[in-house]
Parts: C-alpha cells; structure tokens; sequence
C-alpha cells in the first residue's frame, strides 16, 4: 500500500545543503498499521510529509496504492490526496477562519463531486467522537490545544481515507484523552480496513501498532513487527 525506495531529502540552509533523510526504503501492507518513533529532529515529520505527497523527496520513489507520486504534477497529487488521503498535522493546521465543523467538512469540500447532503451529519459525528460535540461553533483561537488537536484528527478521518497518515495525534492530549483517540484510530483502521502510519511518542500508541520504524539521525534504525 506504501512503498518507498531509496528516499532522501536535502534541504538548503543557509546556503549549505543539509540531509535530513537518506537511504529510506520501506514497505507498509494494506491495512497495516505503523507507528515511527525516534527522537527530534531525526527526520519524522519530514518522512511522513514525503510519503504523503505533501513534499517531494530529492531522490527515491513513494508509490502509494499502486501510484508512483513523482509521476503527478502537482495539482495531480492533492487531488489524489485529496481522494484517498488524510493526515493529521503535528502543528494541526486548521484553518483560523473556520470553525470546527467548518474544518472538518474541508476534506468533503474537495473530494471528487463534492459535498453531499450526508456530510455535514459525517462530520458533526467525528466531532462527536473526539468529544467535542459541544464545539463545533468554535473557532480555532477559541479552542485550546487539545481540542483543536481532536479537530484536526477528525478532519483527517472526514474523507474515509484509504490510507491515514497522524504526526503524533495524540501529542498535546492528557492520558484518557489520548486514550480516546487513540481508540477511534484503531477502530478506523478495523472498520474502514485503513492502513495507518503515525509517529509517536506515547508508548501506549506504539503499542497498538502492529510494526515500528525507529528512526535516528535521518535513517530506519530498526523496522519491527510487534505483537501477534
Ligand atoms: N524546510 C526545512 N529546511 C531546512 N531544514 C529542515 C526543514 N524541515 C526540517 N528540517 C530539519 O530536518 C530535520 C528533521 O526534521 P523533522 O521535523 O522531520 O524532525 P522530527 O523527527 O519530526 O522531530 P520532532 O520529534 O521534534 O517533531 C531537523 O533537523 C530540521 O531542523
Ligand atoms: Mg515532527
């Protein structure tokens, strides 16, 4: 379902370049369900956007459900995303001029045709099922960190997406509130057969997961499958 092959990503920076990916190839099943852990700055957000097709690697290859992503152009790729991707961001990324219900119906807004009448109803329950049913007038700025966390997790599970990709959902949550969503991540990945890849740090998420990809230092370190 996610295959990467020889990634890596050089940035520029202050005029010097710096590698902060190299040698990444990896291969995740479909419904498979991955946690990446490593400490800061080895290169897990980065990683997470390149698989996404949010950015585009400076070498190596990301096929996702079959796509070869350098194969698109650009617009090509968020329309993709848009059709079969959601992603909940470590910094949440809402957008400050809408409200929470607002932000969770923005993945609709862009799928292919559109809204439909059932929408709305979807996305009020996804608010419902982070526990914030009684927010969903809020604006970004009048929810607390958490909270606006949960909003961004709901929106990334607004267009039933083939594959989730969560750069720690569950960083700014207490433990039972965490727990929570760390709940509906499983269920999604049951229900709806979603193959998930999330960085974390909260040992009881890794937990869950059926692999873990340790990075350090922009490498795979160790790529484990845990459980049963
Ligand atoms: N646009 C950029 N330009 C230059 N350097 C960057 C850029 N984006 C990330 N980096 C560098 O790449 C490295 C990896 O960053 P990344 O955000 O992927 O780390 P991370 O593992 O997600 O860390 P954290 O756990 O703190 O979120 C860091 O050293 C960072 O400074
Ligand atoms: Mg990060």
């Amino acid at each position: 379902m996610i295959v990467a092959e020889n990634l890596e990503q050089t940035y520029l920076s202050g005029g010097r370049p710096l590698t902060v990916l190299k040698n990444i190839s990896l291969a995740i099943e479909p419904q498979g369900f991955v946690a990446v852990v490593g400490p800061s700055g080895s290169g897990k957000t980065t990683l997470l956007g390149l698989l996404a097709g949010l950015d585009r690697p400076t070498a190596g290859t990301v096929r996702l459900d079959g796509q070869d992503l350098n194969a698109l152009t650009e617009d090509q790729r968020a329309a993709f995303r848009a059709a079969r991707i959601g992603f909940v961001f470590q910094t949440f990324q809402l957008i400050p001029t809408l409200t929470a219900l607002e932000n969770v119906l923005v993945p609709l807004e862009l799928k292919p045709g559109g809204r439909n009448g059932d929408d709305e109803q979807h996305a009020r329950q996804l608010l419902e099922r982070v526990g914030l049913g009684d927010r969903q007038h809020h604006y970004p700025a009048q929810l607390s960190g958490g909270e606006q966390q949960r909003v961004g997790v709901a929106r990334a599970f607004a267009n039933r997406p083939k594959i989730l990709f969560a750069d720690e959902p569950t960083g700014s949550l207490d433990t039972e509130t965490g727990s929570g969503v760390i709940d509906l991540l499983v269920e999604l990945n049951r229900e709806e057969a979603t193959t998930m890849l999330l960085v974390t740090h909260d040992p009881e998420l890794a937990a869950r997961a059926g692999r873990i990809v340790r990075l350090a230092g922009g490498t795979i370190v160790s790529n484990e499958r845990i459980g049963t």
